[in-house]
């Protein structure tokens, strides 16, 4: 049943996964078990535990002929691997397997929902986009005899074959089925369709959800649509945004809008739009509800633009990282975000500081190494005279830094990561607009060996950001411009002292 590239797949990603140290992975966020990882696909709760697909390459490190990775967790951060799911083997997705998602089937079979994409009149063609479904038991998967289920026969007048991509499929509480899909009409522009299903495989045009007005980007990719604290919510990663504030610079970004859903139109009307993520590596987020009820997301930490960040400097058998798995809430009208709470059984030694007075670069005893946990708490020493400003530097030694900064008269975040070992003159700062509180902050940071994610004021924003140094860099210190007070809680992170 399993077809020959899928086999052969299978047995290159054990033979070269094998053989790479698990200290050359990150420590608990997923890798592909060999070359290259793009968006997450398929994120379930399935049989008992959390399964996670990705859009994968297992030869090389960079992006070709798109397979379906698969890894499997009982806690969201130790992740194990399995065989590949699928491979581009098909008539109709020979040029890829793209992204989309999961769900368990009334009998108990679970159901994977995908781009297929193959080459319009060969390889120079264009790439012709359809939705396909493979069915399986959470290890092998069978690609359904009618496929494809949707295909540019149902796209309403003037959207392209071409861009129709990254089916989301939710199951209805009457037992039927739902998906989004992302398209583009005749102005470039992103537009999100939604298809309903009684038994999963038959599909028919429901409504379109959502359209880009112009103001997000071109087309819009991997969407997602779920209801959180009493709204619904749309995830979208535009494609060539631009940017406006401080708010979407990623160029491929991602934006959350929050609003309600007409139930006769079965159209999203927005209330509140803004970035999912405020730092560099964010894009394509997948999220599940856990069967505790959490809504829980994950994201590509990555940034299509900066794909080639080592440069061919640095040997690396894998490429692409997925973030930390966080749990979203909505207050005040905002999305929140949090490390997922599982995080905390892998706490290892505290090293807890009140009441630190800071001027100057000052190193703290116990405060340093490169997968930790640091809550730190700001607050300028005389409220009439505020600092001007506040740095983290970690991953630090004589040759390298990554620097938080924040200045209060502005009330901007800075990330920057010049000295993290990159070679490349890509993007290596981002700033964010944080709320004012008078010059108190709170930024709760886990630093794993090749990444960095700040949630800021409780998870009101998160910027993320990947990073190359060298894991000898475990310095951490603080710095202050003017006088301030902190707290800092450190823990080490998954027995790293
Ligand atoms: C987003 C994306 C998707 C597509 C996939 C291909 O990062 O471009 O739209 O399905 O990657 O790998």
């Amino acid at each position: 049943m399993i077809n020959q590239s899928l086999i052969f797949a299978r047995a290159y990603e054990k033979e070269a996964g094998g053989k790479i140290p698990a200290a050359s992975r990150p420590a608990f966020h997923l890798t592909p078990w060999t070359g290259w990882m793009n968006d997450p696909n398929g994120f379930s709760w399935y049989r008992g535990q959390y399964h996670l697909f990705y859009q994968y390459y297992p030869y090389d490190t960079h992006w070709a002929s798109m397979h379906w990775g698969h890894a499997v967790s009982h806690d969201l951060l130790h992740w194990t691997y399995l065989p590949a799911a699928m491979a581009p083997d098909q008539p109709y997705d020979a040029f890829g397997c793209f992204s989309g998602s999961a769900v368990e089937l009334e009998d108990g079979r679970q159901l994977l929902m995908y781009t297929g994409v193959r080459k319009e009149g060969g390889d120079k063609g264009r790439e012709v986009q359809t939705q396909c479904l493979a069915v399986g038991d959470g290890l092998d998967y069978v690609k359904f005899e009618g496929n494809p289920v949707l295909d540019a026969s149902v796209l309403p007048k003037g959207l392209s074959p071409y861009d129709f991509r990254d089916p989301k499929i939710w199951r209805t509480e009457d037992g039927g089925f739902r998906c989004v899909v992302g398209a583009k009409d005749a102005n470039r522009l992103g537009r999100l369709l939604m298809f309903r299903s009684e038994d999963g495989f038959s599909w028919h045009f429901e409504s379109e959800l959502a359209r880009n007005d112009g103001r997000f980007g071109l087309m819009w990719e991997c969407p997602d649509f779920f209801p959180l604290d009493g709204k619904q919510v749309v995830f979208v990663s535009p494609q060539d945004m631009l940017p406006k504030g401080f708010e979407y610079h990623n160029g491929n970004g991602t934006v959350c809008l929050i609003g309600t859903c007409d139930e006769e139109t079965k159209r999203f009307i927005p209330e509140h739009d803004q970035a999912i993520d405020y730092g560099i590596d964010f894009y394509a987020p997948q999220t599940i509800l856990t069967p505790d009820g959490r809504r829980v997301m994950i994201g590509w930490m990555q940034n299509w633009d900066t794909c080639q960040s080592t440069g061919g400097y640095e040997e690396r058998p894998w490429f692409g990282q997925m973030s930390l798995p966080r749990e979203l809430s909505i207050r005040n009208g905002r999305l929140y975000q949090r490390p997922v709470r599982e995080l905390s059984l892998y706490r290892g030694k505290k090293v807890e500081y009140h009441d630190v007075r800071l001027s100057g670069e000052t190193v703290l005893e116990g405060i340093e190494g490169r997968t930790v946990e640091l809550d730190i708490r700001i607050r300028p020493e005389d409220a009439g005279n505020p600092y001007h400003k506040f740095s983290l530097l970690f991953a630090q030694d004589e040759q390298y830094r990554s620097v938080l900064s924040f200045r209060p008269y502005e009330c901007l975040l800075k990330i920057d990561r010049k000295f993290s070992g990159s070679r490349r003159a890509f993007i290596h700062q981002r700033r964010c607009q944080v709320a004012d509180h008078g010059g108190e902050i709170r930024l709760h940071v886990i630093l794993d060996r090749f990444s960095v994610e700040v949630f800021i004021n409780d998870g009101e924003q998160v910027m993320t950001a990947t990073i190359l140094t060298a894991p000898g860099a475990r310095g951490i210190s603080f710095a202050a411009d003017g006088r301030l007070i902190m707290d800092v809680t450190k823990y080490s992170l998954f027995s790293e002292e």
